[in-house]
């Protein structure tokens, strides 16, 4: 399905802005209306561990937000991949991108739902900063994730009140 000479584009919000490990036609910036970014999933086996849970990017369902990251148009064998590599509760989604030059297209995204085991769900922006700036996991620091994801937004020239909040909030917990 979406596809234009078997591939289809898988839009990114999270690290998939900044790191995409597989192979891929074109990248370009969009944008998705509808749905808001939200450090709500827990990482306990990448970004944190069973007892210090992490926080990572997962979409949220919200009417007349919008959330901009990176399109990926990849081949429809790439998804194999990443089903497995992603598959500790996220879901795929369809959607429409909105690509930063004014065009749109069908793709496709992944997300954490409530009823995912790991998800944690919102709380106070200085309580998440906290858990955030201590939790490491296999995959690196949290932190590291944050403000990675934050630089790769702002290189975008991209609004994220959430994820600048977090990133000022993280820096300020750990370069004091
Ligand atoms: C991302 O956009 O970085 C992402 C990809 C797969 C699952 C969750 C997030």
């Amino acid at each position: 399905f979406f596809a234009t000479d078997q591939t289809l584009w898988l839009f990114g919000y999270g690290s998939l802005i900044w790191k995409a490990e597989f192979p891929f036609h074109e990248r370009r910036p969009a944008h998705i209306q509808g749905w808001a970014r939200r450090f709500w999933q827990g990482s306990h086996d990448h970004r944190g561990t069973p007892g210090a849970p992490g926080r990572v990017a997962t979409l949220i369902e919200s009417p007349g937000a919008l959330c901009q990251g990176m399109a990926y148009r990849i081949d429809a064998e790439v998804l194999g991949p990443l089903d497995v590599r992603e598959k500790n509760g996220y879901l795929r989604e369809r959607v429409t991108l909105h690509f930063a030059e004014g065009d749109h297209a069908e793709g496709l995204i992944y997300l954490a739902t409530a009823d995912n085991a790991a998800f944690l769900g919102a709380a106070p922006l200085d309580e998440m900063a906290h858990q955030i700036a201590v939790a490491h996991g296999p995959s690196g620091a949290n932190r590291d994730y944050l403000l990675h994801l934050a630089d790769a937004l702002a290189e975008l020239g991209a609004e994220d009140r959430h994820v600048f909040g977090l990133a000022a909030r993280v820096r300020g917990i750990t370069e004091a």
